[in-house]
């Protein structure tokens, strides 16, 4: 068959075409098809455009003051009213989340109908609306289907959705990305519920709690994929465990071969993503759900190309290069709410659906452009133009395309779409008219354009928000109530993530201002590699738990990681461990000559006491003397210098090595920085005595847990992924060598333990530290 004879037709989307390459195949055909029906009928074009026209022409009309007040004498009005907002609810679920459009009968009965799936909606918005996050979702989601009432599910979901919450970057859920999981799942839901809407209770209880993981699953899998994993900046995650994870949800959805925990990055992220991966695959086995797994990759893939796309490679190479990967990732996205939530789907679904809601995300990025330009993204309508493509048309005539081509010109159909797509854009339209004329100007527009342009922006604006759809309420309710979260109530390690940016810069800082001449270079090379500044973090975790208000002083983060930075110079020298590696590259000592490189960390530790006595800008001087002369005994002799003192001999040392000898090595080298880290700024604000008794133990116990942790990776973990030399503890006296790799771990959680129990009697909010020494004990670098 020719080129030419193929295009006659649309392309038949079928199960087997979920495939990437058999999908992309498809994408090209229906473009290229698209693009030949365009250009020949620019009729049909011109009268789907004055449809969209006279839907806004009708509800607004609805609108006017004249009609508010014909309401008010004649009040039966109000249902009209309810039915023009039942019929949007109902061709919103319709074509957005089934891709079908209503049958006639549910159209008749549209009031009934549209409130059965809109009720999902509504009822979980009140519900965030009381203020109560993830209890209030929860909550509501009983109450619209008692069904799912106290079942193990439900108390599952609530476990889950908080820990997401607690998980995702912050930036990410000030973005508001926990709205979107909320109206994804209730999305699912709700398909669910429209595909049972006959069946029996028992039916449908059976098929909701079914489908309920995999529904969260997928919510939790945009937030973690789409908003976080592709979008984290460099330091959330290393580049090498972003390519690994990469790599693992490539080979996960392809094969669904079960994923070695032991493969997963050390990530709360990696680890999210490795859990929905399971769930997935106990809902929805490999072996029935090819397609889905398939949809999956070839969703998950066009996400990923469209990340990597760097912004000139649209600006040069034009714009329709992007047309394919937003036909996926748009389209794919219903494809894959409909496997999970439907029992069955029938044929013409996945071609319906493909191409029902690709130019769906066009009318979003026409509604997003100024906030896509602020923030440097490009898409159709924050591109500069390319010469050949008009976005704006094709959003029409695409949407034209499709009633004529796919729905065979079904008049419901273009009811259905037009009446759905005038309100969304409208509504938007109507919100800044100057901006929507200057469309007129930006791009060649036929004159129904022009018109429907006109009349929205002339729409006025208090007529259209009432008629936003309850699904797009869920989000942005969701968004708000969830896109604030108490600190202290995050994830410990997603915690240190989040500021590891800033503690970078301040330490860049530090040894910037230290103004080091000759030896600056040194200090930039060991002062800014990839480090996982806990001891920083620890200082603000405590900051946070005391409620203390406003920036900690630069230089008291900065000090911690100074004095410690140097300790680890000093460690890897010949003399002592004789290492090669650090933080990922080569030890500074193999790097600059080994005179100089001592030079650098002492005069690391004398800046750091600078930094220190600069803290009675902040504090009062006295309390500043006492930390002063505290960090000087905790770095000294009888301290942190013993311990590695100790380290040493009991390696040249032929006589036994007690595991108590070992453990208060332990204490000495490595509790005493945990507990540097923590006790100044509880002297600094003078806090209880007994306070700083209890933060001592606990650093004590965190501190053997941590270097326990240390030796057990020295003896299991290779030196890529710990960033320094593997097996350098060899013949070195330590916990794993004295009791053996079990014991050495029992031990540790033992100290695990007694570090959160520490916490119990500390009478400020100490969830971060206990999060944090969880981690010490189970972390993989
Ligand atoms: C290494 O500390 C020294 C020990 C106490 C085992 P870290 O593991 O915190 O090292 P960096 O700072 O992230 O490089
Ligand atoms: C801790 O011991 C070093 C310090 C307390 C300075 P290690 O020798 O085990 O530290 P790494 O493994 O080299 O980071
Ligand atoms: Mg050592
Ligand atoms: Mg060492
Ligand atoms: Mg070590």
């Amino acid at each position: 068959m020719s080129v030419v004879a193929e295009l006659l037709e649309p392309f038949p989307f079928r199960q087997g075409d979920l495939e990437h390459s058999r999908l992309e195949e498809g994408v090209q055909h229906t473009l290229a098809h698209y693009a030949r029906w365009r250009d020949g009928n620019p009729a049909a074009i011109g009268s789907h455009v004055e449809q969209y026209t006279a839907q806004l022409r009708a509800i607004a009309g609805r609108h006017t003051p004249a009609a508010a007040l014909l309401r008010r004498v004649h009040p039966p009005r109000r249902r009209r009213e309810l039915r023009d907002q039942a019929l949007l609810e109902l061709n919103y679920f319709g074509v957005y989340n089934l891709s079908e459009v209503p049958d006639p009968a549910d159209v008749a009965r549209g009031e009934v109908l549209a409130r059965a799936h809109a009720r999902t909606a509504r009822e979980v918005v009140e519900g965030i609306e009381r203020g109560r996050g993830v209890a209030g979702v929860v909550e509501s989601l009983e109450r619209r289907f008692p069904t799912l009432r106290g079942v193990a599910e439900t108390r599952w979901l609530a476990e889950r959705l908080d820990r997401l919450h607690r998980t995702l970057p912050e930036t990410v859920v000030q973005a508001g990305a926990m709205g979107k999981v909320v109206r994804t799942l209730v999305g699912v839901l709700a398909i669910g519920g429209y595909d049972t809407r006959d069946a029996g209770r028992a039916a449908v209880r059976e098929h909701l709690t079914r489908i309920l993981p995999g529904a969260y699953a997928y919510g939790a899998a945009y937030a973690v994929i789409d908003d976080s994993f592709q979008d984290l900046p460099g330091e959330h995650m290393l580049p090498r465990e972003r390519d690994r994870l990469h790599r693992l949800i490539l080979r996960g959805l392809s094969t669904g071969g079960a994923i070695d925990p032991a493969d997963v990055p050390d990530h709360p992220l990696a680890e999210e993503m490795h859990d929905l991966y399971g769930i997935a695959l106990q809902v929805y086995p490999f072996a029935t759900h090819r397609h889905l797994y398939h949809a999956a990759e070839s969703m998950y893939l066009a996400q990923h190309r469209d990340a990597a796309r760097r912004p000139d490679e649209l600006r040069d190479g034009g714009l329709e290069a992007a047309y394919p990967d937003i036909f996926l990732k748009a389209g794919l996205s219903r494809v894959v709410a409909n496997i999970l939530g439907r029992r069955r789907l029938d044929d013409g679904f996945y071609a319906r659906c493909l191409n029902t809601i690709f130019l769906s995300q066009f009318k979003d990025d026409l509604v997003d452009r100024e906030e896509d330009r602020q923030a440097g993204r490009l898409t159709p309508f924050t591109h500069p133009g390319d010469g050949r493509t008009n976005p704006l048309l094709d959003l029409f005539a695409y949407d034209a395309y499709v009633v004529e081509q796919v729905y065979g010109g079904d008049p419901v159909a273009r009811e259905a779409l037009t009446g759905v797509g005038a309100i969304k854009l409208a509504t938007h339209l109507c919100a800044d008219p100057p901006g929507t004329l200057r469309l007129l100007d930006q791009y060649p527009v036929t004159p129904e354009i022009a018109g429907f342009l006109r009349t929205a922006a002339g729409v006025p604006r208090r007529v259209l928000p009432q008629l936003t759809t309850a699904d797009l309420r869920l989000k942005r309710e969701a968004a708000a109530v969830m896109g604030r979260r108490d600190p202290n109530s995050v994830d410990a390690r997603t915690f240190v993530l989040d500021r590891l940016p800033r503690i970078n810069e301040i330490v860049h800082n530090c040894h910037a201002q230290v103004n080091a001449a000759e030896l600056a270079p040194i200090l930039a090379y060991t002062m800014d590699g990839p480090a996982k500044r806990l001891r920083p973090a620890l200082t603000l975790m405590l900051a946070e738990g005391l409620g203390v208000r406003g920036d900690m002083p630069e230089s008291l983060l900065g000090a911690i990681e100074l004095f410690h930075t140097a300790s680890l110079i000093f460690d890897d020298l010949p003399a002592q461990d004789d290492a090669t590696l650090r933080r990922g590259r080569p030890a500074a000592h193999t790097v600059f000559d080994e005179g100089s490189v001592q030079l650098a960390a002492i005069s690391m530790l004398s800046s750091g006491f600078g930094m220190l006595a600069r803290l009675d800008r902040h504090y009062p001087a006295h309390r500043v003397t006492d930390v002063v002369a505290y960090v000087g005994t905790v770095l000294g002799p009888q301290r942190l210098c013993r311990g590695q003192y100790l380290d040493l001999r009991y390696a040249r040392d032929a006589s036994p090595v007690t595991g108590e000898d070992i453990l208060e090595m332990y204490r000495l080298k490595t509790s005493t920085m945990v507990e540097a880290a923590l006790v100044p700024l509880l002297m600094l604000l003078d806090r209880p005595r007994v306070e700083i008794e209890l933060v001592t133990r606990y650093a004590d116990h965190a501190g053997i847990v941590f270097q326990a942790r240390d030796d057990i990776l020295d003896a299991t973990a290779s030196s890529e992924q710990l960033g320094k030399d593997s097996g350098n503890d060899v013949g070195k006296a330590n916990l794993v060598r004295v009791y053996g790799l079990a014991q050495a771990r029992r031990l540790m959680e033992q100290h695990r333990d007694a570090a959160v129990d520490s916490c119990a009697a500390l009478p400020f909010d100490t969830r971060l530290l206990q999060g944090i020494v969880e981690h010490f004990a189970a972390r993989g670098r």
